[in-house]
């Protein structure tokens, strides 16, 4: 499958910010539909253990990042925030060098009070008075409650249908209206859900965070978000080592990203982290070991070939390729990936 796009770095400004505020020194950005920049590349902090999180943020500071990606799920934005302060104290950045996100998790889709107050708890936990991006994390609300995986009698985590994410997104509107975070946006939302949200929005999301790498590429979810205005943050764009079975092979490991990377002189890493860059997505891989880090962010100095964006995006796998699925989350009517659902034909199987 070719594709005859034009893989050039789209309006990528590598000069620090036309915005008077907020700029972030080396780490080229993207406007977003409000206008304002966003960091191309962010730490992610997913599985980023309490203990181990500190360091890596504080070192990915030092080494130029500008952008990290939380969530009140990971359960570590206390030394997030901690390793964020630290760098604003010792003069390396200002809390307006810094593009924070993180995450509205699924226990607190409610009314406007719930709502916030799962924002206050990220506020709280990073130190910080306000963020730059939140994000409705998943299309799908669970029963609120101290547990973030509650659990129904049976046993299945208990969803919930009480609060729909269009009410949740009208909430999320406040928040920004009220100055809590300054742009808002959505994670893990299909095309339909993307729709649903633009027929009730005051406010268009500036964001999709989705899963994205050579295995699993998102061309359509991706072409459809552009139409709307609204950027695409590939996750897990290094295969999410962190969550597959130990040996499984991944992006990482596939022979072709390993034979452009020979070429390049980069690592497989680096060839994962440029082609996001290049398709004009915001990447944010997660690591916690300074020499990843370091090398993560070391994708600036070179480009790929529109054949070789072509050949990577040739490794596609369609629904096979998907590592997060969320089944956890499949009883929910809008858990978003439902070709995760669908039973192979064995009629088809057959021909
Ligand atoms: N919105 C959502 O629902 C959602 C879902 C998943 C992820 N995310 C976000 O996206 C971020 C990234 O995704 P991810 O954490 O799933 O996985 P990822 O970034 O694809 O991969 C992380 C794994 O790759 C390793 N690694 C990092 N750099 C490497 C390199 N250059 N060479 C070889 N291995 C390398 C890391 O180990 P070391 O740490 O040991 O280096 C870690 O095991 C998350 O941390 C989170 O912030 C969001």
């Amino acid at each position: 499958m070719m594709y005859s796009t034009c893989w050039r770095l789209v309006s990528v400004n590598t000069t620090r910010s036309t915005s008077r505020l907020y700029h972030y020194g080396n780490n080229p950005t993207i406007k977003l539909n409000t206008g304002c920049p966003i960091p191309v590349l962010g730490l992610g902090t997913w599985k980023s253990k309490p203990g181990e999180v500190l360091e890596a943020v504080k070192y990915a500071i030092c080494v130029g990042y500008r952008h990290i990606d939380c969530a009140l799920l990971y359960g570590n934005e206390k030394e997030v925030g901690q390793a964020i302060q630290a760098k604003i104290c010792d003069g390396t950045i200002t809390r307006e060098n810094i593009f924070v996100t993180s995450k509205l998790w699924n226990t607190f889709h409610g009314n406007f009070c719930k709502v916030k107050e799962g924002l206050e708890k990220t506020l709280t936990d990073l130190c910080l008075p306000y963020l730059d991006l939140y994000l409705i994390h998943w299309p799908t609300g669970f029963v609120q409650g101290d547990e973030l995986w509650p659990k129904s009698p049976n046993g299945e985590i208990a969803v919930s249908t009480e609060h729909h994410f269009t009410c949740v997104w009208q909430e999320m509107e406040r928040l920004q209206k009220i100055g809590l975070t300054r742009m808002i946006g959505v994670s893990n939302f299909n095309q339909a859900q993307i729709n649903k949200i633009m027929s009730i929005a005051n406010i268009c999301p500036v964001m999709n965070q989705v899963e994205c790498h050579p295995y699993l590429n998102q061309v359509q979810l991706s072409s459809f978000c552009k139409e709307k205005t609204i950027n695409i943050t590939a996750y897990s764009p290094l295969g999410a080592r962190d969550f597959v079975s130990a040996g499984t092979p991944g992006p990482l490991d596939d022979y072709m990203i390993s034979c452009i990377a020979k070429k390049h002189c980069k690592t497989a890493g680096q060839i994962l982290i440029r082609y996001q860059i290049q398709r004009g997505h915001v990447v944010i891989p997660k690591s916690v070991s300074p020499e990843r880090i370091a090398q993560n962010f070391e994708v600036f100095d070179f480009s790929l070939s529109d054949q070789e964006m072509n050949m990577i995006l040739a490794l596609e796998r369609g629904k096979k390729g998907r590592i997060i699925k969320f089944l956890e989350a499949a009883a929910h009517p809008e858990y978003p990936f439902t070709e995760q659902l669908e039973k192979s034909d064995p009629a088809k199987k057959k021909a």
